[in-house]
């Protein structure tokens, strides 16, 4: 697709934004966008070859085999007989340049403590840890879980396991000791990395607490290793002897160089655990080669890094953004990467842009929800700060609405800012839809193109392209290097989820609409998925979980779409007969639901109900739900087993 194609005539917003003024600092040869429109794994195998540094590089640039009615999954192998280490790509090779000293993490603490680790810094701490995961028994394969703050251990901890060859799962620090668990058993995990505490809106999140309460069944744990972060006095934390140890006692024991693992390009690099339609969740499988190029390639075309950059990417590393770019992507370039540990309004509101400010950040990239709510914290907070450092803004997570999109480029970027909207999921690994800064056109609200490299389309029902205007499935019709390769323990899911919809064509499960000049709209997803402020949360995981307290007989959860966080969960439930339901059961329910999974699923809302209503085939109608939780004129209900059901429905939603 050419970028430069759009007009300035026929489109569907009334805004677009032309940045002429506005220059990269990296550049794109024409002639290598000119290879993506005609060969995509030639482009991809230039890119690999350019930006990565090889042990040996790959002979084969990619296998692929769709999946087929004669095969029984798909298969895509990239850069096949490569070897390489993430780790060697994302440090060693910086400390052989002027980057030895340069800074690589400049990390503050809520309370205001600060850290500033250089490359060599990061060199030296990754080898000792690598050293102190070997010695626990830790071996190429193996997994290891991360459930720590957002400290510079957490990087270190990530690439120390790319550098032995270890599969690390990162587990998001605000997940409850359950979730935890869930994950270490699915992983297998033998070792678990987490600390005293992290802070949090000026208290102390309980990791080891947590961990401590999941470790009580996962039988695959031999070792935790613990960070010292929390304000308590050491020995205050229970350890339990034989099992767990501590961070910086291991660091002081250890040989100080430790010699990478030779990787080969698809052996693992991580698993991240993702919701899907199921109670279950879904660990998807990157690997080191391709995941690498393209985070390493996309962090460079979206954000235009450069060395004289301060990047700063809010996401928390427990989610993919945080791995791609917040850890692989901006450490393989080489840039200077900005960590915040706590929350945006302490000790007040104007907290993120006194970071933006004292630390000079050129190009910030956080998430709508985020945008919108320091919107409805209004500009004050904003004036306080100077922002003139700043000279890209990103969004991901969810569509950005173009209030706010119009609201960040004004108040954030002081117009000057081209803001990148970046459409990508856990799955894709990197980002596959954005405008490429100072080249393509932006429309506020449209995540625009697909990146040189990707191709992506949006079809009908029959997997048929959609005319212009037309709202259909987005696929993306190419395999791409950094595509998840299969769902840990479960590879027959990974086929059914994503390849079995579409023959030939990933399915994205978001919905999307091409307008006359080709932009991409996205439109959220199509299945029971909801995105809670950025985050995926699936309406079966919510429902396993509220059924499981006594009171619950039944619960239907819909994502009610919200003015801050996009979507937030409400829950219809039908309750025992033996349980009678008492005032306070509402707020019961929603606790239980953060004790479970933590405190991003709790519930906006629970409503009690005789029954939900049912299809005569017995399926909740869900869509029902949401117009009635929405307030919205009722769609066709003939379907409908028992009618009468909805009416009480409305009237209770009416009544309170
Ligand atoms: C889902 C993926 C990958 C980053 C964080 C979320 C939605 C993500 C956008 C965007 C519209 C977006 C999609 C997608 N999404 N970015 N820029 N515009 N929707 O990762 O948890 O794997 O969720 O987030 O629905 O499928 P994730």
């Amino acid at each position: 697709m050419n970028h430069e194609a759009a007009s300035a005539l026929d489109f569907s917003s009334d805004v677009v934004i032309e940045l002429d003024q506005w220059h990269r600092r990296t550049t794109i040869p024409e002639e290598l966008l000119a290879l993506a429109e005609r060969d995509i794994p030639q482009f991809w195998d230039r890119i690999a070859r350019d930006m990565l540094e090889w042990i040996v590089p790959p002979q084969q640039t990619l296998r692929w085999e769709p999946l087929t009615a004669e095969s029984v999954a798909p298969v895509a192998r990239w850069f096949d007989g490569g070897i390489l280490n993430v780790a060697v790509n994302c440090v060693d090779r910086h400390i052989r340049t002027w980057r030895r000293n340069k800074a690589a993490i400049i990390w503050e603490g809520e309370p205001g403590d600060v850290r500033v680790l250089t490359y060599y810094d990061l060199y030296r701490q990754i080898q000792r840890f690598a050293n102190v995961l070997l010695s626990l028994g830790v071996r190429k394969g193996d997994r290891v879980t991360i459930y720590l703050p957002m400290i510079p251990e957490a990087v270190i901890a990530m690439l120390a396991c790319a550098r032995i060859g270890a599969i690390h799962s990162v587990v998001f620090g605000g997940f409850s000791a359950e979730a935890l668990r869930e994950r270490i058993n699915d992983s297998q995990s033998s070792v678990l990395i987490t600390a005293d505490g992290g802070w949090r809106r000026g208290s102390i999140v309980p990791l080891k607490r947590n961990a401590d309460q999941a470790l009580e069944q996962c039988p695959s744990i031999r070792h935790v290793v613990v960070v010292h972060r929390g304000v308590e006095d050491a020995t205050h934390v229970p350890m339990q002897s034989g099992r767990d140890q501590w961070w910086h006692r291991l660091m002081e024991e250890v040989p100080p160089s430790c010699p990478p693992e030779a990787m080969e390009s698809e052996d693992p690099l991580f698993i991240l655990y993702t919701s899907g339609t199921t109670g279950k969740p879904k660990g998807q499988l990157h690997t080191t080669a391709g995941y690498l190029t393209g985070v390493t390639a996309t962090t460079r075309w979206v954000f235009d890094i450069a060395d004289e950059d301060v990047y700063w990417c809010t996401a928390d590393i427990g989610w993919i953004t945080g791995h791609s770019y917040v850890v692989y992507g901006p450490l393989a370039n080489g840039a200077t990467v900005l960590m915040y540990e706590g929350a945006p309004d302490y000790p007040d509101r104007d907290r993120w842009w006194a970071l933006v400010e004292k630390y000079g950040v050129t190009i910030l990239y956080t998430a709508p929800t985020a945008i919108r709510t320091m919107m409805r914290w209004g500009e004050e907070y904003v004036q306080r700060h100077n922002l003139e450092s700043l000279r890209l803004l990103g969004s991901v997570g969810e569509p950005i609405n173009p209030e706010a999109w119009l609201w960040y480029w004004e108040n954030i970027g002081g117009k000057r800012c081209p803001v990148v909207d970046t459409w990508w999921q856990t799955e894709t690994g990197c980002i596959v839809i954005a405008p490429l800064a100072g080249r393509t056109p932006l429309k506020p609200g449209s995540a625009t193109f697909p990146l040189p490299g990707f191709a992506a389309a949006v079809v009908d029902e029959r997997g048929t392209p959609c005319p212009a205007g037309v709202r259909g499935y987005l696929v993306l019709t190419a395999p791409w290097p950094s595509m998840s390769r299969t769902i840990w323990g479960d590879p027959e899911r990974y086929i059914q989820t994503y390849w079995s919809r579409f023959p030939g064509m990933y399915a994205t499960g978001d919905a999307a609409v091409c307008d006359g000049d080709g932009f991409f709209w996205l439109l959220g997803r199509t299945d029971d998925v909801l995105n809670v402020a950025g985050h995926r949360l699936s309406t079966m995981e919510l429902e396993s979980v509220l059924v499981e307290h006594p009171a619950v007989a039944e619960a239907a959860v819909i994502g009610r779409t919200d003015a801050v966080k996009g979507q937030v969960p409400v829950a219809f439930v039908t309750v025992r007969e033996s349980f009678p339901i008492h005032t306070g059961l509402a707020d019961e329910l929603k606790d239980y639901v953060v004790e479970r999974i933590g405190a991003l699923a709790r519930p906006a809302e629970v409503h009690f109900t005789a029954e939900l209503p049912k299809t005569r085939s017995g399926k909740i109608m869900r869509r029902l739900l949401r117009d009635i939780a929405e307030g919205r004129v009722l769609g066709d209900t003939t379907t409908l087993a028992d009618p009468s059901v909805v009416q009480h429905l409305v009237q209770l939603y009416r009544e309170e």
